[in-house]
């Protein structure tokens, strides 16, 4: 440790805010002191960490993941490994530059320094640039793992809504190699657009007073029998009533933050539709790690091969967290948001 400083900086978050804005008012920078790792820890230096919708969530109280407060956010970032505990090995760790997904009730990456667990990191191949090591873990796996059930599903197409977002661009890829259609559903016509640009022959605008109509026939039509749906709220029970019988929509986060209600139940009950849950912890902890690592290879190949990236808008320093927050929250479709140290 004696190259490393004493102190390092951080954002502390003091109170859980189910007002987004006053969330981020309530961020500010703190100096903290800087320890050996434990004997099961890696030491990482940061080099950037991203602006995720589970972030906004954490700071309103909403994320699966609850801090005693104060406390550090930051889930998803990539650094490099400056020490390590007695209990790990040095060699196959120092000096290397990670990717990491922290779900653990502590100190998060919005800080020049993270502890992290050997089981929170991905050594990351070296052709990746910083921005895409700082993004990869949480919607490229994500991703993965949804498709994985489209084709245990053996789906022809799939709906996914939130579709400007960057897990969703994995999701299209990945479907797409499959050859399994895509119907995108966004909230903004510049989103729609994006999208179209990019490829996407079926994106539905959700708010257009035709959208249920457009999306069953669309649905119908292609035998979407999955959907993918990171909204909630309204958005699941339209879903769940514009697709085919048989057909299971996947609930990977609730942006609405609005509870399901009036679901077409005749429609559970006689057309066998159901609604099931999906998280990357979970589907991290049930995968073995052959399946890892081939997942983790082919989404670097995909990258790296421009197939798709994950785009980011900009970066800002640490200190400007407020202004980095407002930026994402602005235009989430536009790309990442990274914190840079
Ligand atoms: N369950 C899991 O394990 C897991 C893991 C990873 C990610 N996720 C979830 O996957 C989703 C995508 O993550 P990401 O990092 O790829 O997102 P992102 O790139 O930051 O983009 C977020 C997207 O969500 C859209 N959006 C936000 N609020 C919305 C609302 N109320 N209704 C409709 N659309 C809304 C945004 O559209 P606008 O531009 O119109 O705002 C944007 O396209 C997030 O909800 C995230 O929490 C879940």
């Amino acid at each position: 440790m004696a190259e490393l400083p004493t102190t390092y900086k951080a954002i502390e978050h003091a109170l859980d805010q189910a007002n987004v804005v006053k969330a981020m008012l309530g961020l500010k920078p703190v100096t903290k002191k800087l320890r050996n790792p434990e004997p099961d820890e890696l030491l990482l230096q940061m080099g950037a960490a991203s602006i995720n919708p589970s972030d906004i969530a954490f700071l309103q109280g909403n994320y699966q993941i609850r801090k005693r407060v104060p406390a550090v956010p930051g889930i998803e970032d990539s650094g490099k490994i400056v020490a390590t505990g007695q209990l790990l090995d040095a060699k196959k760790w120092l000096g290397k530059r990670v990717s990491c997904f922290s779900q653990q009730n502590k100190d998060g990456c919005w800080a020049e320094y993270f502890y992290a667990k050997p089981g929170e990191v991905l050594l990351t191949d070296e052709r990746l640039d910083a921005a895409q090591v700082t993004t990869f873990f949480v919607n490229s796996f994500t991703a993965w793992g949804l498709c994985e059930i489209a084709l245990q599903r053996e789906s022809k197409a799939i709906v996914v809504n939130a579709a400007g977002s960057r897990l969703a661009s994995f999701l299209y890829q990945l479907a797409s190699m499959h050859q399994i259609e895509v119907i995108g559903v966004v909230r903004k016509q510049s989103t729609a657009e994006l999208l179209k640009a990019s490829g996407w022959k079926h994106v539905l605008l959700e708010n257009s007073t035709a959208f249920s109509a457009q999306l069953k026939t669309l649905a119908h039509k292609l035998l979407a029998n999955t959907a993918f749906d990171a909204v909630g709220g309204p958005a699941t029970r339209n879903l769940l009533n514009a697709m085919p019988a048989d057909s299971e929509i996947v609930i990977y986060d609730g942006l609405s933050n609005k509870f399901l209600s009036a679901i077409d139940l005749l429609g559970m009950i006689f057309e066998n539709k159901m609604i099931t849950g999906f998280n990357l912890n979970d589907w991290m902890a049930e995968t073995d790690s052959l399946t890892f690592e081939t997942a983790q290879n082919t989404l670097t190949e995909i990258i790296l091969t421009s197939k798709i990236k994950n785009a980011v808008q900009a970066a800002f320093p640490l200190t400007e967290i407020k202004t980095a927050l407002k930026t994402y929250l602005g235009n989430m479709s536009a790309g990442k948001v990274i914190l840079t140290f």
